[in-house]
């Protein structure tokens, strides 16, 4: 049915590509499973003779972007890129996110800074009054010295946890750990991402504040709607 979580995510990045990529663009390619439904797509696309140069934010969307016939581009080698459609873990009312839960949110950030139109995709789940009320905030750090960053992390007012995968701690694309940190709340978000960026071994955190231009919602009774 049109309700089913995974329908909801196909329809929102359905919608989102036909709307904002056009013949010739320069196009970020997403992480995650929403963004997934994105990349195939544009896939659709190229395979209709669209000519799209597309940039990956994770070596996972690279590989299914090259399965999928898509050119995939260097980000040094644009000079900037027409328009990401990516996902996201937490939607605030003004478009400020979370992201990274998918741990790819260090390439995320650098192709969102180079975006001129991100456009995030999601389902109403992740619509929020107020970020980190539903998620823990991923904060990327380099692996020296990783205990003391985390008590950095710690004095804002977190309970920062290192992310494991398979008994060993994850690594990112970066060669880097990510520490999951659970706020009770995050009230003021731009000082909480400058505090953040000051710790001495952050790499960076997935605070994304003033980067969406709209976000693209699917509902569960089947509707899309825009924010912007
Ligand atoms: C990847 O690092 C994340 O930022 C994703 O964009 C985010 O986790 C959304 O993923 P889903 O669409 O799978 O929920």
């Amino acid at each position: 049915t049109e309700c089913d979580p995974k329908a909801m995510k196909k329809a929102a990045a359905e919608k989102a590509v036909d709307e904002y990529v056009k013949d010739g663009m320069t196009v970020g390619l997403g992480t995650g499973s929403t963004a997934y439904f994105a990349i195939m797509r544009v896939a659709e696309l190229v395979k209709q003779g669209y000519r799209l140069k597309c940039v990956a934010t994770s070596q996972q969307t690279e590989d299914i972007a090259v399965e999928n016939g898509i050119e995939v581009v260097d980000i040094n080698d644009v000079d900037y890129i027409d328009v990401t459609i990516d996902g996201a873990d937490e939607v605030d009312p003004k478009l400020n996110l979370i992201k990274g839960l998918g741990g790819a949110l260090l390439r995320e950030k650098i192709v969102a800074a180079a975006t001129q139109m991100e456009v995030i995709v999601v389902d109403e789940s992740k619509i929020v009054e107020s970020l980190g009320v539903k998620t823990s905030l991923p904060v990327e750090v380099c692996r020296f010295g990783h205990v003391r960053t985390a008590y950095g992390l710690k004095l804002q007012g977190c309970e920062p946890v290192l992310r494991m995968k398979g008994g060993e701690p994850f690594v990112s694309d970066g060669g880097n750990y990510i520490y999951d940190c659970k706020f009770p709340q995050i009230d003021k978000p731009f000082f909480l991402q400058s505090a953040i960026d000051t710790i001495p071994g952050v790499v960076e955190c997935g605070l994304f504040l003033n980067m969406a231009a709209a976000a693209v919602v699917a509902h569960k009774d089947g509707t899309v709607t825009e924010m912007k």
